[in-house]
């Protein structure tokens, strides 16, 4: 058996990731160590929770003694590590916390696997430390046409497939990290440590950067879920700036796929881009998500376009974000399953008809911080 250490499986990306590995697994055992913050929810594993295969150990990243217990007790293997503090504007007003659980936290997860692993008669054989960033440490690509046609035009990816592209540039895992926010500077530098543990120590690491999920289980305080939530209310838009901006978004499972595709085959010491080539402008995808509610809620198609309500920017909002990742293609035969418009309407589907697990999160607290954030906008 295999033990494996899953770091914020409570949250949303990461409760998909323990939901495969439990289930495609039966001989593996999964260790979800999460601290259970504002963003980790037990119910999003619900349906796995009783599996012989599944442990749920409750605790913090940065508190290294008990990470060490932990390890010590289950013998660990390997670690999928995505437990994080992960929204930009949270960050913006609350460095601190992003400094502490994204590079401290990590830091923490990284000496721990060190300590132990390198005590063993076998020392790195067979163990894996796989770490999950995002595309945000890559900084902003810019809206240009060379040809001076209008965007989005057709592009060529690497790979050889055409796609539609606000810019002829993309995130490729040779650029230079150039992060704007205080969350993607804290994701780039916990990037760094990962990558220093291989080069001084020999640890067998492998680093990730993803461009945007959707999908069910994610915390609404996110683009695709907040506004689904707020058509449902007839409640305010808020669109930042002139919603102009472009991400490259992937389907949550998608992204769990490819997760367990890397760690079982990806190479020691690589990166890997991992991304949908699908971009979209904010205020299209707002749109398209409109659209979606009113139709799977009996209404009429777009009558809820005046809820649409223009706001100031996010401080330092990244313009474009747009993945190839040809490279994981190529190597490892991954690609996104979903066209957009399939994982769109299962995602609006899934909020729908999940309006418990909706309403256990905006009351209360939730709703605090949600006026607080906005009160200013
Ligand atoms: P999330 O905010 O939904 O979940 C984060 C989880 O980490 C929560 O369960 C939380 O309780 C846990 N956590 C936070 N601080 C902790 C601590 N100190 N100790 C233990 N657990 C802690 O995040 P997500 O959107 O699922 O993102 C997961 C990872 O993937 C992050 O590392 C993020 O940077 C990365 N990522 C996210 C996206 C995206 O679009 N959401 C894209 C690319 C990469
Ligand atoms: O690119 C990967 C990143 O994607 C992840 O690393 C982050 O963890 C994840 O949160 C996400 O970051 P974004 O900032 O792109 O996601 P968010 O859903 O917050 O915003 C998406 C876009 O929508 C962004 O351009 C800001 C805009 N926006 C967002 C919110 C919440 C609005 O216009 N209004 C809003 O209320």
């Amino acid at each position: 058996m295999k033990n494996i250490i899953i770091t914020g499986g409570a949250g949303f990306i990461g409760s998909h990731v323990v939901r495969l590995f439990v289930n495609k697994y039966p001989d593996y055992h999964i260790i979800n160590v999460d601290k259970l913050t504002y963003a980790g929810n037990l119910a999003n594993l619900k349906d796995i929770e009783n599996k012989p295969n599944y442990t749920f150990v409750k605790a913090d990243i940065c508190d290294f003694e008990t990470i060490m217990e932990i390890f010590k007790k289950y013998n660990v293997d390997g670690v999928i590590h995505l437990a994080a503090e992960s929204h930009v504007d949270r960050s913006i007003k609350d460095p601190f916390t992003f400094a502490q659980t994204n590079v401290m936290g990590t830091l923490s997860m990284l000496q721990a696997a060190k300590l132990t692993w390198e005590q063993l008669p076998e020392k790195w054989d067979g163990k894996r430390f796989y770490h999950i960033s995002t595309d945000e440490v890559y900084g902003a690509l810019e809206m240009t046409d060379p040809e001076g046609i209008e965007p989005p035009f057709t592009t060529k990816a690497s790979s050889g497939k055409h796609h539609l592209a606000y810019g002829s540039k993309f995130f490729t895992e040779d650029l230079k990290y150039m992060p704007h926010s205080p969350y993607s500077a804290s994701k780039a530098s916990s990037d760094h440590f990962v990558r220093a543990f291989h080069d001084t120590y020999g640890m067998p690491t492998i680093v990730t950067n993803c461009s945007n999920n959707y999908g069910p289980y994610q915390f609404p305080e996110k683009l695709i879920p907040l506004f689904i939530n707020n058509i449902r209310h007839r409640k305010p838009l808020p669109v930042y700036g002139k919603g102009e901006n472009v991400r490259d978004w992937l389907y949550v499972e998608d992204h769990a796929r490819a997760i367990d595709l890397i760690f079982h085959k990806g190479k020691i010491a690589e990166t890997y881009n991992i991304g949908g080539f699908n971009e979209w402008k904010n205020i299209d995808i707002i749109k398209v998500v409109i659209n979606t509610v009113d139709r799977l809620l009996g209404r009429k198609e777009g009558e809820d376009m005046d809820l649409i309500t223009f706001v100031t920017d996010r401080a330092g909002h990244d313009m474009r974000y747009a993945i190839d990742s040809s490279k994981l293609q190529r190597e490892l035969g991954w690609e996104p399953s979903l066209q957009f418009e399939e994982g769109i309407e299962k995602t609006v589907k899934w909020y729908l008809e999940n309006q418990a697990w909706m309403d256990n999160i905006t009351s209360g607290e939730y709703e605090k911080y949600y006026e607080s954030m906005y009160a200013n906008r």
